[in-house]
């Protein structure tokens, strides 16, 4: 069987690619149904894009590699596809553009864009062996209990990261990139729940709120969920991607006012109170309860100094934390690190050193923030690689 583009991997990137290409291609993916990632996202509703998108907004060791992808196909072209295909859309909060409808609406967008450009499908088919040829690739891969051997002048690599396991995650891409020589930066879960000690934050379970989370240089103002295993929540999902094993975290539990001030108010007007009462009028009265008992708060405000009042500020704007670990790859909503950008052209996402093998989506070494930035780096780079193959004829 011979085509002129196969693209391994029916997700975000590799179907966009797939619509952007031209000429024949075969897309081929061993799930039972593309784009499933993009179906589950976004609670259902898929979070497609953000408004604000920037080079600002991803992690990579090269900040600039991504830059001309997203600007030659920006969060606005994409918008205009929604459009034309009629999806209704509205914007939740900072930039995050959601679906009004199913996130399904997407997948069948990307799969008519693609039927327009004339793409194959295959799912339910295993990459058994990807060789080099004189020029091309040849490709052994399984389907309905045959092999069938595909040649393709070029091979675009678009199966994601190692997130989520159990959706059909697996980490092919970075064995191809080891196979032709290519570099990995270090991978590691993002975008991802934290742990802490057993039941360190069990009785809290439920409790959220709006607080600055930080890790190094690198803070977010976003919402602060307690789970049963640690902390949970945007602001610290975010986070996660700066951390690693052995960092503090500090979070701002107060990041709309001065705890300070506002302690120093209610001694003036009504220092017989109890401190933990207090906390509890600042704070979401478990959350209150329980750095009252941690903090070993005692006494009324009136007993309370200016300097341990203070002190007291000092650790609701500055509590630290010492997380033990992350959930993992099982809940991640991505990868960080990956395919190496300085092994590919950031113009084309093509190997510099193997013509016509490409890298796109997540398996590369661009990691988005949460907000739709993950899913923007998918279709700009997919479009990076499809117009570049397209223009190479
Ligand atoms: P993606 O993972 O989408 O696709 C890879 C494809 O390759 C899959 O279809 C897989 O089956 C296939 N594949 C893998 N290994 C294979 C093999 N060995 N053989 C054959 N096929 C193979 N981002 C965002 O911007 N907004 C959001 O709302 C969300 N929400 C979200 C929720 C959850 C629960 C998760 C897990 C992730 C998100 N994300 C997100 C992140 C986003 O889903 C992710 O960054 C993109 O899907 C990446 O697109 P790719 O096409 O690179 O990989």
């Amino acid at each position: 069987m011979q085509v002129d583009t196969l693209i391994l991997g029916a997700g975000a990137a590799g179907l966009m690619a797939a619509a952007h290409t031209g000429g024949r291609v075969l897309v081929v993916d061993h799930a039972r149904a593309p784009g499933e990632k993009i179906r589950i996202s976004g609670g259902g509703r898929c979070n497609f894009t953000n408004m604000h998108t920037s080079a600002a907004n991803f992690i990579s060791r090269n900040p600039h590699f991504c830059k001309s992808a997203l600007k030659r196909y920006t969060q606005w072209d994409f918008l205009d596809l929604v459009a034309q295909h009629g999806i209704a859309w509205h914007e939740k909060t900072l930039g995050q553009l959601f679906c009004d409808g199913s996130a399904k609406e997407i997948v069948a967008m990307l799969l008519a864009e693609m039927k327009t450009a004339g793409a194959d499908l295959w799912l339910q088919t295993k990459v058994a062996q990807v060789a080099p040829m004189a020029t091309g690739f040849a490709v052994t891969v399984e389907r309905e209990g045959r092999q069938i051997v595909v040649q393709a002048a070029n091979l675009v690599v678009a199966t994601g990261g190692k997130s989520i396991p159990k959706m059909g995650a697996t980490g092919l891409a970075y064995d191809l990139a080891r196979q032709f020589g290519h570099a990995l930066t270090e991978t590691r879960p993002a975008l991802v729940p934290l742990t802490f000690q057993p039941d360190r934050f069990a009785p809290l379970a439920g409790v959220a709120l709006p607080v600055h989370a930080g890790c190094h240089d690198t803070r977010f103002a976003e919402a602060m969920l307690f789970t049963h295993r640690g902390l949970s929540g945007p602001a610290i999902l975010q986070i996660s991607s700066y951390w690693a094993e052995g960092d503090r975290i500090s979070v701002n539990l107060m990041p709309d006012a001065d705890p300070y001030e506002v302690l120093r108010a209610q001694r003036q007007a009504s220092g017989r109170r109890q401190l933990g009462t207090v906390l509890a009028q600042m704070l979401p009265s478990r959350l209150a309860d329980h750095l009252t008992a941690d903090w070993g708060l005692t006494g009324n405000l009136a007993d309370q100094s200016d300097a341990k009042l203070k002190a007291l500020a000092g650790k609701l704007t500055g509590w630290e934390l010492l997380p033990t670990g992350s959930e993992g790859y099982r809940t991640a909503e991505v990868t960080l690190g990956g395919v190496d950008t300085d092994g590919l052209s950031s113009q084309s996402m093509m190997s510099k050193t193997v013509p016509g093998l490409y890298f796109i989506g997540e398996a590369v070494d661009v990691t988005g923030w949460l907000g739709g930035y993950n899913f923007q780096w998918a279709w700009s780079s997919g479009v990076a690689a499809g117009r570049d193959i397209a223009a190479r004829g």
